[in-house]
């Protein structure tokens, strides 16, 4: 199975080709993989990353064909309902984005963090969690399954901020990844320096995933003792700078620890500071929006809390899809988790167009515990895969990525 759809190069510009897909034109950068004009080439993220042989792109295309416009269709015929927000939401999406929806693979290969952030169950003294490391071997085997057997050309290497993987260790990882498998590469690492991820760029990651977690730098002391508000928009801002492409956002509903765990309290999320997180979101120059709920973890001072309702998250992805028409935003798995059944679905219909599936090998997955009962921690991968394909093909989504319009 594949997440993307090989398009034809038409034209090269510049440091762009210009890619047709069924008569349709996107751009991609070349400096992963340089095709030639005619050839077929693999785009994720707007970067081609990989030219394939064109009979077998031919054969593909073929198999695509019909089932591309009746997808399209299905997904125009579902947004023609304009009457709640949601619905609006999914027109506008529809719109903008059409129904080419983004499935990133997600390995989160440490457990190991040197950070003690409120809310997760990963902190440093949460001392009941067994800790675990992905060997380079072990992260490369991952990988390969990933990419070779279940057809993931984006994946996003997740930790805790583990320094244990120095610079030259994750450097060599990402090389030997880019060298051996047609695949973009995001990393989720917290924060380093920013030599590091210029040197991690240059070993061909081209994606960051690092939320800033809250808009407001008081609250952001509070929950994140270890680091400030500014640092880490400064982070993102250099990741930006040094060409990575962003996904980023926050946490939903934080209560305010020193008002009570309980209760939201002044410095707790509200319906306002949403909205001000989103903007937050888009001015950090994300491609793609990842916000999703708070969940309550049992060993950590918050355990108290409580989280927002669904309802709550989904309001959230209408609001900022009506916001940003034009956005990749991610049903995120602590939103599946939030309702096991219904929750991508919801989500996809509230104007949510990106999923990430996680590729955690079993044995691991149930150790990285950032909050109790994780969406998807107990399933197959390729069961997972066949279950979220039927419910993009029944909602007319493509699941594929093809650069940029
Ligand atoms: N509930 C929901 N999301 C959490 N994260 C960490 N702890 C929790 C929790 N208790 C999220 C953070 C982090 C991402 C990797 O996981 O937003 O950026």
């Amino acid at each position: 199975m594949c997440y993307a759809i090989p398009g034809k190069v038409v034209e090269l510009n510049g440091r762009h080709a210009v890619i047709d897909y069924f008569g349709e034109r996107r751009q991609a950068y070349t400096d992963l993989t340089r095709p030639s004009p005619g050839d077929y080439v693999y785009a994720q993220g707007g970067f081609v990353i990989q030219t394939v042989p064109a009979q077998e792109a031919l054969a593909i295309l073929a198999d695509w064909q019909e089932l591309f416009f009746r997808l399209q269709q299905t997904d125009q015929k579902l947004a023609q309902r304009k009457r709640t927000l949601h619905e609006q939401a999914n027109a506008v999406r529809q719109q903008f984005q059409g129904n080419s929806c983004c499935v990133h693979g997600i390995l989160e290969f440490s457990n190991y963090c040197r950070n003690n952030c409120l809310y997760c169950g990963i902190r440093k003294d949460n001392r009941k969690l067994q800790r675990y490391r992905m060997s380079e071997q072990e992260i490369l085997q991952a990988v390969e399954y990933a990419v070779n057997q279940l057809g993931f050309r984006a994946l996003v290497l997740q930790s805790g901020e583990d320094f244990w993987y120095s610079e030259a260790k994750l450097c060599r990882i990402v090389r030997e990844i880019r060298a051996r498998f047609s695949v973009l590469i995001f990393l989720s690492l917290g924060e380093r320096p920013r030599a590091t991820y210029h040197k991690l760029y240059e070993a061909g990651a081209r994606g960051a995933l690092i939320r800033f977690e809250t808009s407001d730098a008081e609250q952001y002391k509070k929950i994140k003792p270890e680091s400030t508000l500014a640092d880490r928009l400064g982070l993102i801002k250099d990741l930006r700078d040094l060409g990575y492409l962003i996904i980023s956002g926050f946490l939903m509903g934080l209560p305010d620890p020193t008002a009570g765990v309980a209760q939201s309290g002044p410095r707790g999320q509200n319906g306002r500071n949403v909205l001000a997180d989103i903007k937050r979101t888009a001015e950090s120059g994300a491609e793609m929006f990842s916000f999703g709920p708070f969940i309550p973890h049992p060993e950590t001072p918050l355990a108290a809390a409580r989280g927002p309702r669904l309802a709550t998250v989904l309001n959230a992805i209408a609001q900022a899809r009506l916001m940003y028409p034009t956005a990749k935003i991610l049903v995120t798995t602590a939103l599946e988790t939030l309702d096991p059944a219904q929750g991508a679905r919801a989500g996809l219909m509230a104007g949510a167009n990106s999923l990430m599936i996680n590729i955690t090998p079993q044995k691991y997955r149930r150790l990285y515990e950032i909050y109790p009962n994780r969406a998807g921690v107990e399933d197959d991968t390729p069961k997972r895969i066949d279950k979220l394909l039927e419910l993009l093909h029944a909602l007319g989504r493509a699941p594929t990525d093809i650069g940029v319009s």
